[in-house]
């Protein structure tokens, strides 16, 4: 079992969408917080200082409700409960709560009655973040009312004697603006001493890798992204240079720079057991005349396991003496373990099969398995790895390949009445509308489709307004035309020119330019200080031309924290105009598009 922190929070998970919000705000606060399943019975309590219940997408009397063991509801720890689990202690403690026959979404107005507990030092109004449906209307015995708005009664309410409080709205997003000090108020009313920090983290990180390794070695792979490069920094740390190998094997789908920055970061750092090897002569020629995106990525995973068990073998590792590193995050750990999510979501590829059965045997050490990404970014930077390595967005295994799209120039017919309901659309919102010769993957329910994107012209959006309008038209629009799955509109040229699929496939040209383009997006972003605003930012490459050699791209920021969902993001109108002014420059380009397409019913990527 995983030696845990001696002080920490439990945050019940009732299937909320702000469970790792709520956790990860705890320790911006210096506490340990962890996530545990209410069916699990309440054990190892021993250093949890108080409990926080999720919200939940549930109503206390629906027959779907959860299932929780009610022993975490009497441990005599303080409690924190919000939104479904404000409800569930006031139903549990005797209170009495009404189903609503409509949901309360947004921003409210809220009345402090009382600045106490939880809502010590708050003035008479406070602006909250409300999502629900049922509500308390009556506290239980005890309790007392701390807070209502004009559509809830008991919007906040506590019990100063059990130190038991209950909020309908939701502290944790930022959308509640003293949200945090209600969860430091919390944490002070724990008795917390808030010793959780990334000082500390790295200051006993050694002590917990030797004793865990003993007096094995360790084989880790490099990817170019954060987390690897921290794990493999704490890990050489540990052990010392003999004892750990880190490998990094560029496929030719790695971003400008990327193999060239990890290694002389890593080396510049005082570290010389990364080896590089350069696979992308070997992954081009696999996949020289694939355009279909599955088969693409099928033969890019493919040559990663032949490529890296090649490398591997050329150590020759012995099993019984090397166990493998991974870079695995808290939240992946949480999300493979059987949640509420485990269903639909993607495996996670740290916890394949085969890895599952590394980790039953005790043969992986994942150095970073209790953090987020934010505090590994900070583990990072305190371990020296420079500001280019910390702050790198998420990026796919296959790298830039799936943001290529190839094709072999068979265009897939569009239907005219098609066409004319994207333009007459376009046309309500002052726009013009036409669907692009191209298809991409998207999700809508459980199930994948594969469509064309719909693009709209005659704007560039300056406004909150401008761009409230063209979500609008995009929701309008993959909703009600079925041959379209996804919107864009047009930054330049001015007009839409008649593009055209051209076969293309992955070729080295290509992805050099992909290369420039997506080192265009992110060098704007970071020049204008929204990189960390931002999720993920793909590029692609479209095969769509007049000329036979030309190309097209797509520029698709993202926000999302869970990775399940996302929302195009809306970049400033300077930063915009940068990217298009210097993608403009670049050779071969002739049209750049911007994606509006939330997830669902597009994927964060093409394909
Ligand atoms: P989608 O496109 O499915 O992406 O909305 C969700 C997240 O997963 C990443 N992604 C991948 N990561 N191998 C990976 O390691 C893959 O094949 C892959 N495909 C998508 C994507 O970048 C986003 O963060």
């Amino acid at each position: 079992m995983r030696p845990l922190p001696p002080e920490r929070i439990v945050v019940l998970d009732f299937g909320g969408q702000y469970t790792h919000l709520i956790a990860n705000r705890v320790r911006r606060l210096k506490v340990y917080s962890e996530i545990v399943l209410p069916s699990q019975p309440p054990e190892r309590l021993h250093g949890v200082r108080g409990l926080i219940l999720s919200g939940g997408p549930s109503s206390v009397y629906s027959p779907d409700q959860p299932p929780y063991d009610s022993r975490w509801l009497e441990t005599g720890l303080p409690t924190l409960g919000l939104c479904y689990g404000h409800q569930l202690l006031a139903r549990h403690f005797g209170g009495v709560v009404e189903r609503g026959e409509r949901q309360e979404y947004g921003s409210a107005q809220m009345t402090v009655t009382r600045a106490a507990g939880v809502l010590k030092s708050f003035g008479p109004q406070e602006r909250v973040w409300m999502s629900h449906g049922d509500s308390v209307k009556r506290v239980p015995d005890g309790f007392e009312v701390l807070g209502a708005t004009d559509d809830c009664p008991v919007a906040a309410m506590g019990d100063p004697k059990r130190r038991i409080y209950g909020l309908q709205f939701h502290p944790e997003v930022t959308h509640t603006e003293r949200g945090l000090t209600i969860l430091d108020n919390f944490l002070s009313i724990c008795g917390c001493e808030r010793t959780w920090t990334m000082e500390q983290f790295v200051a006993q990180a050694q002590g917990r890798i030797r004793r865990q390794v003993g007096n094995r070695n360790v084989f880790l792979l490099v990817s170019g992204g954060v987390d690897s490069a921290v794990s493999f920094v704490l890990l050489t740390e540990a052990l010392g240079e003999e004892r750990v190998i880190g490998l990094h094997i560029d496929n030719g789908f790695m971003r400008l720079r990327e193999s060239q920055l990890v290694r002389e970061s890593l080396e510049k750092a005082g570290f010389h057991n990364l080896h590089v090897v350069d696979a992308s002569g070997e992954f081009l020629e696999a996949v020289k005349q694939v355009a279909d995106p599955q088969e693409k990525r099928q033969i890019i995973g493919d040559t990663f396991i032949r490529v890296q068990t090649e490398a591997v073998h050329r150590f020759g590792l012995d099993p019984e003496h090397w166990i493998l590193g991974q870079g695995t995050l808290y939240p992946d750990i949480i999300e493979s373990g059987g949640t509420r999510h485990a269903a639909v979501i993607k495996t996670h590829h740290n916890r394949v099969q085969i890895i599952r059965e590394l980790v039953e045997q005790g043969r992986v050490i994942e150095p970073l398995d209790q953090l987020y990404k934010d505090e590994v970014r900070q583990v990072g930077r305190q371990i020296g790895l420079p500001e280019a390595l910390v702050n790198r967005h998420p990026f796919p295994g296959p790298g830039l390949s799936v943001r290529c799209l190839c094709s072999n120039g068979d265009e897939e017919p569009i239907s005219d009445d098609a066409r004319r309901q994207v333009n007459d659309l376009a046309t309500r919102f002052g726009l013009k509308g036409d669907i692009l010769p191209v298809r991409s993957v998207g999700v809508q329910g459980d199930a994948r489709t594969y469509a064309h994107p719909a693009v709209v012209s005659g704007i560039i959006p300056r406004s909150r307004e401008q761009w409230g309008h063209l979500e609008q038209l995009s929701t309008t629009l993959t909703n009600t035309v079925p041959a379209v799955n996804r919107v864009v509109f047009l930054c330049w040229p001015e007009t839409l020119p008649a593009l055209g699929l051209r076969p293309r496939h992955l070729e080295r040209s290509r992805l050099d330019l992909l290369r420039l383009a997506d080192d265009i997006s992110m060098t704007a972003i970071a020049e204008d200080g929204v990189m960390e605003a931002i999720f993920q930012f793909p590029t692609i490459l479209l095969p769509l031309s007049s000329a036979p050699q030309g190309e097209s791209i797509v520029l698709r920021p993202l926000e999302s924290t869970d990775v399940m969902t996302a929302s195009f993001a809306a970049l400033p109108v300077g930063t915009l105009e940068k990217i298009v002014t210097r993608m403009r420059a670049l050779p071969r380009i002739e049209a750049i598009f911007y994606d509006i397409t939330h997830k669902p019913p597009a994927t964060m990527e093409w394909e």
